[in-house]
């Protein structure tokens, strides 16, 4: 499964970059409000810090306008992936997109039928918002076990992202099923690294090594 953080902070992307475990961002229109920052300028700092997919988000609502953002967007870098909404116009933007050989994540999927419609309009990748689901009495998981579900009996190619993962169970869950990627804020990240035992075993081991007063000579 890729690990994609959910951010555009540039100190957050450096720190999970420097892991060597980090596959990719995604951004939207609340995330640059959070960051304070200037659109293009941190879209094209995140891209130079990431090799992987850069999700950046179209603010227009109609295709035509779509298109016009994207074409702005697609030239930042070749690791620019247009994000676009799951309506009747960003699905037409995507097609068009993904047709001329633009990555394409279509962000804001709420249901199965929805996904099965990001599949046939070429998504690179569809996005469905566990958490928000969560939060308004769904199922989240039964969401990302129906798509996977849909995908693999047409062996559509678009990648299922996890988006608006909350914490760790999120995403041993989706690994569980096999969603593609996952898309983390900065803390659920770090928050895989985490054992009480691992610190435990650590604290150990150190004050046993100690003990011994050897140290492990330089090569
Ligand atoms: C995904 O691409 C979105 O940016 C994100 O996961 C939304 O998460 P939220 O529901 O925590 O805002």
């Amino acid at each position: 499964m890729k690990f994609f953080v959910d951010t555009a902070d540039i100190a957050d992307i450096k720190e999970m970059a420097d892991t060597g475990l980090l596959d990719g961002v995604t951004t939207n229109p609340s995330l640059i409000a959070k960051s304070g920052r200037d659109f293009m300028e941190v879209t094209k700092e995140i891209c130079d810090l990431v090799d992987g997919p850069v999700s950046a988000e179209v603010v227009a609502l109609d295709h035509e306008t779509m298109m016009k953002e994207a074409e702005t967007l697609r030239k930042i870098a070749d690791n620019v992936c247009i994000k676009v909404p799951l309506t009747i116009d960003g699905l037409k933007t995507c097609k068009k997109l993904t047709g001329d050989g633009t990555m394409v994540n279509v962000t804001l999927c709420f249901s199965a039928n929805q996904a099965l419609l990001a599949a046939k309009a070429g998504a690179t990748f569809v996005s469905p918002f566990v958490g928000r689901h969560d939060d308004n009495g769904f199922d989240g998981m039964e969401l990302i076990a129906d798509i996977r579900r849909i995908y693999d009996n047409y062996d559509f190619g678009t990648e299922i992202l996890v988006a608006s993962i909350r914490n760790p169970v999120h995403v041993l869950q989706s690994a569980r099923i096999g969603a593609d990627v996952a898309t983390m804020p900065p803390a659920v990240i770090k928050g895989l690294f985490k054992h009480v035992l691992t610190d435990k075993g650590i604290e150990g081991f150190i004050a046993d090594w100690e003990k011994t007063g050897q140290t492990i000579p330089a090569s």
